[in-house]
């Protein structure tokens, strides 16, 4: 748990000081959209400190079986709020930790990097964190799983997912490097290949 968060259960309220200006505004901006999916904004400062609704969840990685059609549904509707030059908001901070099951419903969580970008660039993203987590044939399943459940409602470019793929790895291994993350699953590289059909 970082120390900019304060988790107040009693009082069913999170408090997030966030680093920089830049990121509190980003943070702002996305809780002020009030989705269905993301913990109520109660209050900020208008400085750098939000108040969220504490939702009394389990990171989705803690899960046996987390429903990626449901987690995929979160992102179509994220990725159709705005859109810019084909580019739309992507949560971008992937990490499985981000996102929360609670009541039987997920949410998303940590809107301090968002970016405007393809929205291809966030589900390889979140997939590699699951190629780096599942063995070869759950990985798959996965995979199959939200490209499939995003597909039946929204659409994914063939050419932009292969032409993403190299930049959003080096992204994803650099961000691993820097928080002195080992791979260790035997998998990943499978998992990596699979990654890369998209049909
Ligand atoms: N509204 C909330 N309800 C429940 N738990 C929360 C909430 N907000 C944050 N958390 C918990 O605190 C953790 C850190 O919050 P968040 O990701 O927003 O901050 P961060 O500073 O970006 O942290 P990190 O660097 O770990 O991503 C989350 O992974 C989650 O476990
Ligand atoms: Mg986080």
């Amino acid at each position: 748990m970082t120390l900019n968060i304060i988790i107040q259960k009693k009082k069913k309220q999170v408090i997030k000081i966030c680093k920089s200006p830049k990121m509190f505004k980003k943070e702002l901006y996305i809780y002020q959209k009030n989705l269905p999916f993301i913990p109520k904004l109660l209050d900020h400062d208008n400085k750098n400190t939000l108040m969220l609704e504490y939702i009394d969840g389990t990171p989705i990685a803690e899960l046996v079986q987390p429903d990626f059609s449901k987690i995929a549904s979160m992102f179509i509707t994220l990725h159709s709020l705005e859109s810019k030059e084909g580019k739309c908001i992507c949560h971008y901070d992937n990490n499985p930790k981000n996102y929360l099951f609670s009541k039987s419903r997920y949410y998303m969580l940590d809107f301090s990097e968002w970016e405007y970008d393809y929205p291809e660039t966030d589900l390889i993203h979140f997939l590699l964190f699951w190629a780096s987590i599942y063995d070869k044939v759950k990985f798959k399943q996965t995979f199959r799983k939200i490209i499939d459940s995003y597909l039946a409602k929204a659409t994914i470019n063939p050419l932009e997912w292969e032409l993403l793929i190299p930049e959003v790895t080096e992204r994803f291994d650099n961000r691993r490097r820097k928080f002195g993350k080992i791979e260790k699953n035997p998998d990943v590289k499978i998992n990596r290949e699979t990654l890369k059909n998209i049909y």
